[in-house]
């Protein structure tokens, strides 16, 4: 019984450990189908993200390459554009304007036009390098990859075109500004004389006017009129030479009220020069000391490079239309017209035709090679102070003959230029002040007898 229940217990455990085998054979098999399955997908995970890590770097790659060659392309040609504008604003023939005068006004806008110029300069060249860079990149590889490079270079240049406008316009205020200031400094420095200033154009000829002058009654009217003429012309030098061994009060203070630019010399005619009592007015020539100096002082002391120009002798009675001084300042050579009330006539001078002078209308002295008044000609400043700088007057030319003497040593009758409309205008007026014989004869009386006229009051 007992082995039967051993052996029946064998059996079942028998039976048993099949079913539990086969049992867990099953459970094994499903749990190791698992396993294959869940590796399996994680192999596909895992190669899925490798396969996707390997692409993304290459494409940053790619990405890298290609920025890299943008960047070297575009700095290769901003280099080039730069250097190509640099170039430019160097060669920029504006920079080499030859300043005309040295007047404060000039100096001024010298200077800022000189830093304008540096800045259209650079706003040219960003404004070009724009518009290369843009065209230059466009044509350059994938326009959909440069794009976004693009925008922000050009915004960056057109931010950097706008400073440079701004600057610009801050340059031009400050410019304005200047010029007030200068022509506020100067009206303070002149204002307690006259208050009056000369009147420059850095863009005209210059006028140098030589005027002899000598101590009488009539002096001080015959300057106060010529200088109020002057007062008219814009890039007038006014050289006024005293026939006098010092330079005196009156022309001294009215050259400084008048506000002119002007040059006070001085030189006295020897007595042996001068007209005596009882000799013929005509004589002696003169103001002929006076006017040589002034052209040694001119010959000294003007660049004609800087300011280029015409000379022009005035005597200080005659009568001068504002006009005649725009004719001569065209002068290149020797301009010559007609002067009224000279030479014997209602007017003398150059008949002309075709800018041609071709004769003379002349009464008096028809013999002269140049019959012509010392108020009928302007000389440029070059033929004056390169081409004859030892021309002067003589003064022991023949009476009346002081003007050809002078004119032939300068120039040729086919090398004059007819000036005032073909010489058909009358411009200037050979007036002569009277000399004021009551007023000296009743004066005279008034000295002898202790009353003068007070002799504190300038006349
Ligand atoms: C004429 C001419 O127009 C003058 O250019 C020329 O010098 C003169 O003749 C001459 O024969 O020498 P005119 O009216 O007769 O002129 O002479 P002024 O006007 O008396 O003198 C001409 C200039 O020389 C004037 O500016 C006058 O102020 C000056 N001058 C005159 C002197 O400097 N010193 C004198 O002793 C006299
Ligand atoms: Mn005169």
């Amino acid at each position: 019984m007992f082995r039967s229940k051993v052996r029946f217990s064998y059996a079942r455990i028998l039976n048993e450990f099949q079913i539990n085998f086969a049992y867990e054979f099953r459970v094994k098999a499903m749990t190791m189908r698992r396993n294959i399955i869940s590796l399996f997908i994680w192999v596909t995970i895992v190669a899925i993200f490798a396969i996707h890590v390997i692409i993304s770097r290459k494409k940053n790659d790619i990405k890298t390459i290609s920025e890299r060659s943008i960047t070297e392309v575009k700095t290769t040609i901003l280099e080039r554009t730069e250097s190509e504008n640099i170039e430019k604003v160097k060669n920029n023939p504006m920079k080499d304007v030859v300043l005309k005068t040295e007047t404060t006004k000039g100096m001024y806008s010298r200077e800022l036009n000189d830093e304008d110029k540096d800045l259209v300069g650079l706003k040219n060249t960003v404004n070009f390098t724009i518009t290369t860079t843009t065209s230059k990149l466009l044509r350059h590889g994938d326009a959909n990859l440069h794009e976004e490079n693009l925008k922000t270079e050009i915004i960056k240049l057109k931010n950097e075109n706008n400073r440079y406008k701004l600057s610009n316009n801050l340059l031009m205020q400050k410019e304005k500004q200047l010029k007030n200031l200068a022509r506020r400094l100067a009206s303070k420095l002149k204002g307690k004389e006259g208050g009056l200033l000369p009147k420059l154009d850095p863009s005209l000829p210059w006028i140098f006017a030589i005027t002899p002058t000598y101590s009488r009654y009539t002096q001080k009217a015959d300057l106060i009129r010529l200088s109020q003429t002057l007062m008219h012309v814009t890039n007038l030098h006014w050289v006024i030479v005293e026939d006098s061994s010092y330079r005196t009060d009156l022309v001294s203070k009215l050259l400084v009220e008048s506000g002119l630019s002007f040059t006070h010399l001085n030189i006295q005619t020897p007595p042996h020069m001068k007209r005596r009592r009882g000799e013929k007015y005509n004589k002696h020539h003169r103001g002929v000391l006076q006017r040589n100096l002034a052209m040694k002082w001119i010959r000294e002391n003007v660049n004609i490079a800087k300011t280029p120009g015409v000379v022009y002798f005035m005597d200080d009675d005659n009568t001068y239309h504002r006009k005649l001084f725009d004719e001569m300042r065209k002068v290149h050579h020797l301009g010559v017209w007609p002067v009224a009330l000279a030479g014997g006539l209602r007017f003398a001078g150059p008949k002309c035709a075709k800018g041609k002078v071709t004769g003379f209308h002349v009464k008096w002295g028809a013999d002269r090679s140049f019959p012509i008044d010392m108020a009928g000609f302007a000389i440029n400043l070059r033929l004056l102070i390169k081409e004859k700088p030892e021309v002067i007057f003589e003064s022991t030319a023949k009476r009346g003959y002081l003007e050809p003497t002078f004119l032939e040593q300068l120039t040729t009758l086919d090398q004059l230029e007819p000036m005032a409309n073909n010489c058909t205008k009358v411009l200037v007026w050979h007036t002569r002040t009277e000399s004021p014989k009551e007023s000296l004869k009743g004066e005279k009386e008034m000295i002898k007898m202790g009353r003068p006229s007070d002799p504190s009051i300038e006349t």
